[in-house]
């Protein structure tokens, strides 16, 4: 499709968030006899390519699966590097906030993340409020200790009641549309625990595509499914 058109396509079909799950990091960096870390490092330079692009079509939220509280289990090399590039990916974002305009949410327990890095996402999300688009990056992030989180919350306040919209307000990712559509790469076709809540109605869209392979063609592609799709919210 052409820029035009795809604009369009966006535009028509009420899309206005889509989060990606960037599995593949590792096959990518073992197909080329590199280190699984050189591919998380190259994930980061995908990200930033498709983060850009979708701001430029018109989808007004981003969200991206960084690191999962599953994800403590990676060797701590793997751990540590995962963690380095996200500081340097916040540096990088804070020295370069006036050319973007999206706001970002770091989603997930951070209270459990170095100071040093807390601070940076401090810093960061401080610097970009009020951008009209969002860009959210999950990390220390999984939906159960989401849910988990937002119940003690209420029950913190003493409710002996809750409704779902109590539980929405209380997400890590309050305030943010749900996902219309989620974009798996590296071809599994699960959600390994990321936004169980808000995925209740979203489209899923998985391709065999590895993460540092990822084209803004591709999620053309993933857009042009997400079109072809009838979202009926269990309606008619
Ligand atoms: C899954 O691929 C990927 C991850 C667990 C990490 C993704 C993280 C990044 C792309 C960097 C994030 C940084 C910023 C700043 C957003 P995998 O390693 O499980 O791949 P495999 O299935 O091929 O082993």
């Amino acid at each position: 499709m052409t820029d035009m058109n795809i604009k369009q396509a966006v535009d028509k079909s009420g899309l206005r968030h889509i989060a990606f799950i960037m599995d593949g990091n590792g096959r990518w960096a073992q197909k080329r006899g590199l280190p699984r870390t050189h591919g998380h490092k190259e994930g980061v330079k995908t990200f930033e390519r498709i983060a850009e692009y979708c701001s430029e079509i018109g989808i007004e939220v981003v969200t991206v699966y960084a690191f999962s509280t599953e994800n403590w289990k990676r060797p701590k090399a793997e751990v540590d590097a995962l963690m380095k590039l996200v500081e340097r990916y916040l540096d990088e974002f804070a020295q370069t906030v006036d050319k973007y305009q999206v706001e970002l949410h770091i989603i997930g327990d951070t209270s459990v993340l170095s100071p040093a890095l807390q601070q940076k996402i401090d810093r960061a999300e401080q610097l970009s409020k009020g951008k009209p688009c969002k860009l959210c990056v999950a990390l220390n992030y999984g939906g159960r200790d989401e849910l988990v989180h937002a119940y003690n919350a209420l029950l913190k306040q003493g409710k002996s009641q809750i409704t779902a919209q109590d539980i929405s307000a209380h997400l890590y990712t309050a305030n943010i549309p749900d996902p219309d559509l989620i974009v798996r790469t590296g071809g599994e076709m699960r959600l390994s625990n990321f936004l169980l809540w808000q995925a209740a109605y979203s489209e899923f869209y998985s391709t065999p595509t590895l993460w540092p392979d990822m084209k803004p063609a591709d999620v053309d592609l993933a857009i042009e499914a997400f079109c072809k799709r009838s979202r009926r919210f269990g309606g008619v």
